[in-house]
């Protein structure tokens, strides 16, 4: 589903990634697990589309991602990738509703019964008209993971994704990524400084300085 041969980024003199080669099946749940600073979130936003490697390549379905033009890589980002972020990165300034509407909006689906539908499966059935702020941190990662479904995107990318949770919601969530992403067959990668919610995973892989290992 996803294969990085040999995939390498800089920023300036900084070399982030050296030289990554993976494989992620299709269905599987990987996580990479490494340090504050070791590259994963660059990782993710090489998988992403949200930035381009310097070298090597990065193919998706059989397709080479790295050779799309900007507006193909932000179609592929709309359509196949669902991202749940630390920090939950919703609009505050709109409902829980219309935040999880997103995906469907950009990608020109009108849709509302997945939205409620992604709303109660993640357990906010009546909050839908709420605001992020009248919810707790573990509710508004539980809007962000609905958030990341409701388009149906193939593969899921998770950025520390209880990394400002408790730790008991912080498993709640984990439990909850596993058993929508299994449910709905998507290929998830997540990355983590933390082993046990690295744990969750069907399969773990290092990073250290800018190396699988
Ligand atoms: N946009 C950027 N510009 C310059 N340096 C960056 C940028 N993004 C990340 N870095 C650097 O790349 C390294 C890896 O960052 P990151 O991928 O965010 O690591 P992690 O997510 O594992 O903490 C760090 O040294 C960071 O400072
Ligand atoms: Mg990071």
């Amino acid at each position: 589903m996803i294969i990085l041969e040999d995939v390498a980024k800089n920023y300036g003199d900084t070399h982030v990634l050296k030289g990554i080669t993976l494989e992620v099946r299709k269905g599987e749940f990987l996580s990479v697990t490494g340090s504050s600073g070791s590259g994963k979130s660059t990782l993710l936003n090489l998988i992403g589309g949200m930035d381009r490697p310097d070298s090597g390549k990065i193919l998706v379905g059989g397709e080479d991602i790295t050779a799309y033009t900007d507006d193909a890589l932000t179609l592929y980002r709309r359509k196949k990738i669902g991202f749940i972020f630390q920090f939950f990165n919703l609009f505050p300034n709109i409902s829980v509703f219309e935040n999880v509407r997103i995906p469907l909006l950009l990608n020109e689906i009108s849709d509302e019964e997945a939205v409620r539908r992604y709303i109660a499966r993640v357990g906010l059935e009546g909050k839908e008209r709420r605001y992020p702020y009248q919810l707790s941190g573990g509710e508004q990662q539980r809007v962000a993971i609905a958030r990341a479904l409701v388009h149906d995107p193939e593969i899921i990318l998770a950025d520390e994704p209880t990394g400002s949770l408790d730790s008991r919601t912080g498993t709640a969530i984990m439990d909850l990524v596993r058993e929508l992403a299994g449910e709905t067959r998507k290929t998830v990668v997540l990355v983590t400084h933390e082993a046990h919610i690295s744990a969750y995973a069907q399969r773990e892989v290092g990073i250290r300085d800018g190396s699988i290992v």
